[in-house]
Order: C-alpha cells, then sequence, then structure tokens
C-alpha cells in the first residue's frame, strides 16, 4: 500500500491548491451542539463558508469574520474577505474566539496565531495526527488543548468544495479527524471525548 493509500488519500489525486477541503455541515454542527461560543468568531481560512454558514444559523447575533488567503465564490453569503494571510496578518484587536479548518500542513501554526488573537476559545478540525509529531508535542505541552473530540464516523471532507467527486459520488475518506478545542484560563488536563 502506498503511503497516501495509508494516510486515507486517494493514490491517484494530488493534494488540492491551498489544500481546500471544504468541512461538511454536519461536523461543524456536531462541535457547535458541543461547545458554546460567547462573543465575537473569527473563521480564517473560511474558503467558500462552510464553517461560517453553520456558525451565523448558530450565532445569528454574533460578530461573524470570515476571511482567506485566497478569493473564492462566497457562497453561503457570509461576507467573506479574500486575500487575507492569517499567519501574518496584524490584528487591532483580539476576537473572542477562532474556529476553523485549517491547511493540515501549516495547522500547529494556525493554532499559534489563533490562540494569539483570541481571549476565549479556539477550536481547530484536523486529522489526529495533529496529536503526533515533536515539534506538535512541544506545543501541546505548552498550549495543552481543553478538549479533542474524536470522530467515531468517517468524515468526508469536501474536495474544492465539491459535494462529489467526477465520477458523480460523494467524497470517501478513511482518514480519522477530530477537532481540536482550546480555551483561555482552562488549567485542567486535556480531555479526550467522542462524537
Ligand atoms: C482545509 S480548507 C478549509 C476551508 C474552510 N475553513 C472550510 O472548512 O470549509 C483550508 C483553507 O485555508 C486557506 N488558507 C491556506 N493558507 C492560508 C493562510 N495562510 N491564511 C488564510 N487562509 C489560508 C485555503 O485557501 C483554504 O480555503
Amino acid at each position: 500500500m502506498s503511503g497516501t493509500s495509508l494516510a486515507g488519500m486517494s493514490p491517484t489525486r494530488s493534494r488540492v491548491e491551498n489544500d481546500y477541503y471544504a468541512t461538511p455541515f454536519e461536523a461543524t454542527e456536531a462541535i457547535l451542539s458541543r461547545e458554546e461560543l460567547h462573543g465575537s468568531i473569527l473563521e480564517p481560512a473560511a474558503g467558500e463558508g462552510h464553517i461560517s454558514k453553520v456558525l451565523r444559523e448558530h450565532y445569528p447575533n454574533s460578530q461573524i469574520i470570515s476571511t482567506d488567503l485566497v478569493q473564492r465564490d462566497d457562497r453561503f453569503g457570509c461576507g467573506i474577505v479574500g486575500g487575507v494571510d492569517f499567519l501574518t496578518e496584524n490584528y487591532p484587536e483580539k476576537f473572542n474566539n477562532v474556529i476553523t479548518n485549517p491547511p493540515f500542513s501549516l495547522a500547529k501554526e494556525f493554532a499559534e496565531k489563533a490562540l494569539e488573537v483570541s481571549t476565549g476559545k479556539v477550536i481547530l478540525f484536523a486529522k489526529i495526527q495533529f496529536l503526533e509529531g515533536r515539534q506538535r508535542k512541544d506545543f501541546f505541552a505548552t498550549h495543552p488543548p481543553k478538549a479533542v473530540y474524536v470522530f467515531s464516523k468517517r468524515v468526508n471532507p469536501l474536495r474544492n468544495g465539491l459535494e462529489v467527486d467526477e465520477n458523480g459520488k460523494p467524497w470517501s475518506s478513511t482518514m480519522c479527524f477530530a477537532w481540536f478545542v482550546w480555551e483561555h484560563g482552562y488549567t485542567g488536563e486535556p480531555c479526550i471525548r467522542w462524537i
């Protein structure tokens, strides 16, 4: 079996440019029904707005800011601003919460920046492998999450934001995903929960 197959990716498809894999609505529903957010919310890698749409449905009265490095269709009318590199952007004020599904290769950098620019919760969707690795071990030691919510059922991110593949079939992934949650001020041990 090839490395890509072992990792749960199709061996015949390469990664999408800028790692654009949209988050299925149900995955965001699952975390928002378990973790409450108070105050402003930044989605800093919003893609076409799959997470932002669900945020708006849950928090119609909250300030929700959606940005992305790339300008794509704002499919759900979330007011997404393109051309914003989250990792280098200077924010004059902090947000209460940051939630996103970052490019996996930059997940640690996104977590660090999100913690820097927030006062409440940081919630990231990532492969369970985000837990491993020497650099991430050091990061987790200094920034322990409050909780990791592991999906017991496979989640199928939408490649390039498309609902189905080139044969009209729904995406199917063998990867295990989780939501990683940090909360400023939380001092306990990280807790693992299952969705
Ligand atoms: C895995 S996709 C997730 C999109 C969206 N959050 C969702 O869940 O549907 C990652 C997104 O990160 C964006 N991205 C990559 N590097 C970025 C950066 N440095 N700053 C902001 N967005 C970035 C990509 O353009 C892409 O839309």
